[in-house]
């Protein structure tokens, strides 16, 4: 058996390879340079064909463009009118911004169970979380595949919940042949530079509702409005004139930010087909190891995967989940874990939350470990990443 790296064997690859990273051509360095040349690096007309782009593309009636998926979480929280008092409920296994949401709105977030085997939320366990301040569900569609939207759409319907979709990983993905953005009362992107597309930052919320979207207009802008008929106050002084009509934020996102994910938009078929290409041959690779548990898939979605995450069967290893990821680290494979159950964090301690509260994410949370997944991957890379996995568990196999 070929030695690890760890132990002073040679590694699998000489220069370390990341979880994620962007893929940017001359085409998009054309695109944002274009802009830095025009006369508007912010509220000019790149953010509204972007916007445009994006109703095209999910089919969605209307698009707002936001500087980054927090913002754009926020932003829906707000539109849907969630206070002090309210609860909010969402999945422990992601990014904190899913649950901080509810939090800037002085609302409480609530963990529901995930399903042991997709990850993604339990509409079960949204159910029986379910109480008379629930006021939202943010469903997170977890490594890019769709959460039960069915099952989910019709526990909001019955108890007059909005669901708001937290597509960060997920755009690209199909459910039931219906493109991820046009589903859920309003559907929340991210534009990082892991993500499938990118902006540097940037993010987007998608709705079919003109109530909501008029609030979402208004919460990325200062809840000030150009619009004649959403004014309150003095009759209209002059071209100049504007009001503040709510509290909103400035959450915009600039031109240049628009160009290169309009660009970035325009290659996402390429992108997300590369993507389940890597996908079909991790799955095939690891298929047969007894040692590593797949994350189970559901035939509604057509995933365009963002993370590709194996769990360790820790019973069948001599490591620990640690060890583990250290092997692979020293073999330049660099791995990511998505992620610590978020009520475990010190902030949430402080607020009540304590630890046994959704066994299953926190189950799960022990044996995973993101592998890397973009679509600048080489083959090479790829079979590289493979390799160092079936090395380091031929190490530690029990
Ligand atoms: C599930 C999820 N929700 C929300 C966000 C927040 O997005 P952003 O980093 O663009 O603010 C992320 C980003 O990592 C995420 O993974």
């Amino acid at each position: 058996m070929e030695k690890l790296a760890i132990e002073g064997g040679n590694p699998v690859r000489p220069e370390k390879i990341y979880y994620g990273r962007q893929w940017i051509g001359e085409d998009d360095v054309e695109a944002v340079a274009e802009v830095l040349r025009s006369d508007f690096l912010t509220c000019g007309p790149k953010v509204a064909e972007f916007e445009r782009s994006l109703e095209a593309y999910t089919g969605a009636k209307h698009a707002v463009a936001v500087s980054n998926g927090t913002a754009a979480l926020h932003c829906a929280c707000m539109a849907a009118g969630i206070g002090p008092g309210d609860e909010v409920i969402t999945t422990p296994l992601t990014f904190a911004a899913s649950a901080n949401c509810a939090l800037y709105c002085g609302a409480r977030p609530v963990f529901a169970d995930i399903d042991p085997e997709t990850y993604n939320i339990d509409p079960e366990s949204i159910r029986a979380k379910i109480t008379e301040r629930t006021k939202a569900v943010v469903a997170v569609d977890f490594t890019g595949q769709a959460v039960r939207l069915d099952a989910i759409r019709e526990i909001c319907r019955e108890h007059g919940l909005t669901l708001i979709e937290d597509a960060a990983h997920s755009i690209g993905t199909k459910y039931k042949g219906q493109q991820v953005g046009s589903i859920a009362d309003m559907t929340c992107f991210s534009f990082h530079p892991v993500k499938t597309i990118t902006g540097g930052e940037g993010g987007a919320i998608l709705t079919n509702d003109d109530d909501l979207n008029t609030k979402l207009v208004l919460a990325h802008t200062h809840g000030i409005t150009h619009d004649e008929d959403l004014m309150e106050g003095a009759p209209h002084e002059g071209i100049w004139y504007y009001e503040q009509i709510s509290l909103g934020y400035n959450y915009r996102l600039t031109d240049f930010q628009a160009a290169l994910v309009c660009s970035q938009l325009g290659k996402i078929e390429q992108f997300a087909s590369r993507r389940k290409e890597i996908v079909r041959r991790y799955e095939e690779a690891f298929r047969d190891l007894p040692e590593i548990i797949l994350q189970k898939t559901i035939p509604e979605s057509d995933t365009c995967r963002h993370l590709y995450i194996i769990r360790l069967d820790l019973e069948k290893l001599t490591c620990t989940r640690r060890q583990f990821f250290d092997a692979m680290s020293a073999e330049n494979v660099q791995c990511q874990i998505h992620y610590v159950p978020v009520y475990w964090f010190p902030y949430y301690e402080h607020l009540g939350y304590e630890k046994g509260l959704c066994p299953n994410a926190e189950e799960v949370y022990k044996g995973i470990l993101s592998i890397p997944l973009y679509p600048k991957m080489t083959d090479q890379d790829v079979e590289d990443v493979i390799c160092a996995v079936k090395k380091v568990v031929a190490n530690y196999r029990k």
